[in-house]
């Protein structure tokens, strides 16, 4: 899958991780990027930084009709980044209803799933393209104090692998990008060391181009894999740990 020349869509692509995916793009010469964003003028200084290339869309991944729009506008596309993501630090018992919960189901699974369906046809179109769904280590192991985010990326990731089956005959790359902590507005409450965002859209390039079905984007990521595989009831109990601590660090 070559990245040169391609149309990409980036949701979410204002700032943190889509941004840095919109930047990496850009560098490594899509001809366009559509910059799906839930108030177009936050996207404003990317366009500026590639004139008639970054092209700022209303995207929010929730409106059946931004979507619609969306793909009417793209049908060149090729490349879709599936990044926009929702974390309402809540737990499950304590939250005072299900209003965060369901929200972070909305964004961080139902709406990559509804871009996934509309776009589907359009990259059968243009030959097959990729997918990226951006996804994270709450996704492999459940955490507690992320009570409504790790399902949503559970059932992110079971969706990811679901939607490869259903596009291998049209040869639509779907890559689960697994990544661990960034340094971004969603991770501002994690102490210790984070990954620079442009590390992470590095990653999620590199696996559309060698066609990589899931990939740890991090150490975390790497880590947090490598504890399951060795002994998931002691990952579990470190991560009910969490509950009581008072910071949260990743522990660099
Ligand atoms: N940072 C981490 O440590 C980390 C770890 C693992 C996975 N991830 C994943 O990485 C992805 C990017 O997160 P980030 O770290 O870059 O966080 P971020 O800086 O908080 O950015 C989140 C992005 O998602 C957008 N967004 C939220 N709800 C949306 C909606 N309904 N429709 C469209 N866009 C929406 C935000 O738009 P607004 O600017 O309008 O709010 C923003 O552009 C997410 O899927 C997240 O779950 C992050």
């Amino acid at each position: 899958m070559h990245i040169e020349g391609a149309t990409a869509l980036v949701t979410g692509g204002n700032r943190g991780i889509g941004e840095a995916f919109v930047r990496a793009l850009l560098e490594a010469g899509a001809a366009t990027v559509f910059v799906g964003a839930r108030d177009p003028a936050q996207a404003a200084h990317l366009a500026d930084e590639a004139p008639g290339r970054a092209i700022p869309i209303k995207l929010d991944v929730t409106v059946p009709d931004h979507i619609a729009a969306a793909a009417a506008l793209g049908g060149d596309v090729s490349i879709l980044i599936n990044n926009a993501g929702a974390f309402h630090h809540t737990t499950l018992m304590t939250a005072p209803d299900l209003n965060a919960a369901r929200d972070e189901m909305e964004v961080n699974y139902f709406g990559p799933l509804a871009l996934a369906r509309a776009f589907a046809p359009i990259l059968a179109r243009n030959g097959g393209g990729a997918i990226v769904n951006v996804l994270s280590s709450g996704g492999m192991v459940a955490v507690p104090t992320m009570g409504g985010y790790s399902p949503s990326k559970f059932a992110g990731r079971a969706a990811t692998t679901c939607i490869r089956a259903e596009l291998a005959g049209q040869k639509t790359q779907v890559t689960a990008l697994i990544v661990g902590s960034v340094d971004t507005r969603m991770a501002a409450h994690v102490a210790g060391y984070k990954e620079p965002p442009s590390d992470i859209a590095k990653a999620g390039l590199n696996a559309i181009r060698r066609g990589i079905d899931e990939l740890d984007t991090d150490r975390m990521a790497i880590e947090v894999r490598a504890s399951l595989a060795r002994d998931p009831k002691a990952l579990e109990r470190s991560m009910a740990k969490m509950l009581t601590a008072a910071a949260i660090t990743t522990g660099r």
